[in-house]
């Protein structure tokens, strides 16, 4: 979302004047410094149903009735679902195990229909706080049964509102008996926003019931087992350079057993191994690996998967709470087999379709490879001898298999203390090309460390800030991480890569606060923090060219609630400048573009200001958004941008001659 502005309205916030020239003010060519292209990148994680009930576009939640009391201490097999004998038929439901669609997915349903009554016996669920549907559109319903009874059984399929109105619906006959996958397309003539769905046999006999799956025929780009349109729109205009999945803490997991395993997570859905979330709800693993790698390549983002460091979270046992048992590492005697699996995961991703895991990728639909690039190894991790190990073990490894892979370790949960200097001890020891720093500190600490960057040794590993956040969604905290990412450009040699987290949040369901992206079952809500992310990801270059813009005075150039960059994309050759200020106060300055050759005649401004204390919420999504114009173009400027405010200049290099 972005907002048109009228150039006089622009006035009000923003006044561009042409300054006298001033050598020193002048861009220094020599000191173009080349900065990494995969500068800003995000963050996703399974956590607050951004997965399963969020990105994932299924609409049935608990649809292989895997639910159960580890998930969550109220949840069984029968969690969102109801037995629905409303046409008074009647007989009997259970939860079997014996003989299954698949031994990884090991609950089903058995109906014994006695008495099928006036409309049949069956199933009612209610989605995900209910399933939203639109009027005109089609999904995709699909189901496992397996009839035990001799003769075929009549099911009806239907979407109803809270009341019974039906929505839509198809019906089928079963043939034959044992588990057999059927598919039927439901056509929805009205809006709901909280539809169930009803599965009705309608005649006796007994039958399996298993897999019960609604999709909008409209996912993202259309691909089957598809995420949700909107939200994964939404994630696409942030223009990311790259994407990390699945996590967080959930790859490390609570306990070894709850280590995410990528291999579990792909080919037919209804043969992943589905496990409890870390978060205190269920994966699917619906989303996976595979999905996971096509929706990067969907979205141009690098895909950045990170995997466990052979041990579970430190906080195992007792995630945010007091007592947990503590890190575990897998047994040495397992560890051949866990780093197997980390080599794999680069074949499958690359391999060639001949290869054994190129191979599974190229069945899943994409014989291409996905051009991984990068592989993260640890979360957070408490930097422990248990750790080391197992680190080693698999660095030396996938190093020595795969020179060509990035690989990027782990410094602790802090941006200092114990885990963080030990971390760059080993990562120092090893040589590790990159080193992932996580920091949530309040919007004053990311206004106090702008220099961060400036003393890191270029010598060292270079960074990925893999998780980072102000604690909070106003315009302040923006603002803030705004200023703070003006840093992150100047010293784009050291800093690589760095994403926002966490990314979606499903309201009702939030595990952390604050989040980049809020949503509910039919809704996006971007946060300020969301729209400053975009403007510098979208607006991003591979080179810094320092001293183009300068504040006025001394004592604005010391004051750390203000940043400025310059940086130029030099694919498109477009030049970008960012003044962002979290000061209470107007900033003024001077943009010297007289180095830059022929200026094109105008460029898009792009300013985010308003009150710091807003935040844009469901009620109001719109309070603060990103308001856009096109400026005239000088070559030297001097500019006054409002207290409170991210200003984005873009000037395109058509008409620009090259600046030498
Ligand atoms: O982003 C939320 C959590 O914060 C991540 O799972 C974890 O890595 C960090 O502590």
């Amino acid at each position: 979302m972005m907002k048109k502005i009228a150039s006089t309205a622009l006035l009000t916030i923003m006044v561009f004047t042409w300054f006298g020239a001033s050598a020193q003010q002048k861009a220094d060519a020599t000191k173009i410094k080349k900065i990494s292209p995969d500068l800003f990148g995000i963050f996703f994680e399974d956590l607050s149903y951004a997965a399963d009930g969020g990105l994932y576009a299924e609409l049935i939640q608990n649809r292989s009735f895997e639910y159960n009391p580890a998930d969550n201490r109220d949840w069984n097999s029968m969690t969102a679902w109801k037995y629905e004998t409303d046409g008074f038929g009647y007989g009997t439901i259970s939860v079997e195990t014996a003989a299954p669609v698949h031994p990884n997915n090991p609950h089903y349903i058995l109906l014994d229909i006695q008495d099928e009554g006036q409309k049949g016996v069956g199933l009612e669920n209610s989605g995900f706080d209910g399933i939203p549907v639109k009027a005109g559109k089609n999904y995709n319903f699909s189901v496992f049964l397996n009839v035990l009874s001799d003769q075929s059984l009549p099911v009806k399929v239907a979407l109803v509102d809270r009341k019974g109105k039906e929505l839509g619906s198809s019906s089928f006959t079963t043939s034959g008996k044992g588990w057999k996958k059927y598919a039927e397309q439901i056509h929805v003539n009205f809006d709901n926003d909280s539809a169930k769905l009803v599965l009705l046999i309608k005649a006796k006999g007994k039958i399996g019931i298993d897999m019960v799956s609604l999709f909008p025929e409209e996912t993202f780009k259309n691909h089957k087992n598809g995420l949700r349109a909107d939200l994964a729109q939404v994630i696409a205009d942030i223009r990311p350079k790259f994407m990390r999945f699945p996590g967080g803490c959930l790859t490390h997991g609570d306990g070894i057993a709850n280590i995410y395993r990528w291999k579990n997570t792909i080919g037919p859905v209804e043969q992943r191994v589905e496990q409890r979330n870390i978060w205190n709800y269920h994966q699917t693993a619906g989303l996976g690996y595979f999905e996971y790698f096509q929706f990067c390549e969907d979205i141009g983002a690098k895909p950045v998967p990170v995997l466990a460091a052979g041990v579970s979270c430190q906080n195992s046992g007792g995630t945010w709470r007091i007592g947990s048992t503590g890190q575990k590492g897998i047994p040495m005697e397992e560890m051949k087999a866990y780093v197997q699996d980390v080599l794999d995961l680069v074949e499958y991703a690359n391999g060639s379709v001949t290869s054994t895991w190129g191979a599974k990728r190229a069945a899943a639909g994409h014989p291409a490879p996905f051009n991984l690039e990068y592989v993260g190894i640890g979360n957070e991790d408490k930097i422990t001898g248990v750790f080391e190990k197992r680190f080693r073990m698999i660095y030396d490894a996938l190093h020595k298999a795969h020179p060509e892979i990035k690989i990027i370790g782990t410094v602790g949960p802090s941006p200092s203390g114990e885990d963080f200097e030990k971390g760059w001890k080993l990562a120092d020891q090893l040589s590790v090309g990159i080193v992932d720093e996580h920091y949530y500190e309040k919007p004053q600490w990311f206004l106090k460390n702008t220099q961060r960057y400036d003393a890191y040794n270029r010598l060292r590993s270079k960074v990925y800030i893999g998780e980072y956040a102000s604690w909070g969604n106003t315009l302040f905290n923006a603002l803030a991480e705004a200023v703070y990412m003006t840093n992150l450009e100047r010293n784009g040699d050291v800093v690589r890569m760095a994403s926002y987290a966490p990314l979606i949040a499903r309201i009702g369901h939030t595990s952390w606060n604050p989040n980049l992206i809020y949503f509910n079952g039919s809704k996006v809500f971007p946060t300020v923090n969301y729209y400053v992310q975009q403007q510098f990801a979208a607006n991003s270059g591979n080179e810094y060219l320092p001293g183009v813009i300068k504040l006025k005075g001394e004592k604005a150039a010391l004051d750390t609630t203000a940043g400025v960059s310059t940086v130029r994309d030099s694919a498109t050759g477009d030049l970008i400048l960012k003044i962002a200020n979290a000061g209470n106060a107007a900033v003024s300055g001077e943009a010297d573009l007289s180095k830059i050759g022929q200026l094109p005649q105008s460029a898009t401004l792009i300013v985010i200001t308003g009150n710091p204390e807003v935040k844009n919420s469901a009620d109001n999504p719109q309070a603060i958004v990103p308001q856009s114009s096109v400026i005239k173009l000088q070559k030297k400027w001097a500019f006054t941008v409002p207290a409170y405010s991210l200003t984005v200049v873009r000037i395109s290099s058509k008409g620009m001659e090259k600046h030498k």
